[in-house]
């Protein structure tokens, strides 16, 4: 399993619609962070769907190696 790329350090704070679908990024190499712009094709990883059930701030990971995609777990601070 590669690893992804890190996009940065620390969770991306994001105002999400109730009803809307959203991409997330986890193989770390899109422009268009935290969201997928396609970058990934040719890798092994694919983005992350959520759909959101109510407007609220959320806190999509932004080092891709959470263990609670696409949130923010934390894991972000034990990274090497
Ligand atoms: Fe990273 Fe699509 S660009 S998953
Ligand atoms: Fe990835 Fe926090 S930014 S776990």
């Amino acid at each position: 399993m590669a690893e992804p790329t890190i996009a940065q350090r620390s969770p991306f704070r994001f105002d999400v619609t109730q009803g809307k679908s959203y991409w997330w990024c986890a193989c770390g190499r899109s422009q268009k962070q935290p969201f997928c712009d396609g970058s990934h094709k040719g890798s092994e990883f694919s983005p992350v769907q959520y759909d959101a059930t109510e407007t609220k701030t959320v806190f999509f990971c932004g080092c891709k190696h959470s263990g609670g995609k696409p949130f923010c777990d934390g894991t972000h601070s034990k990274l090497p």
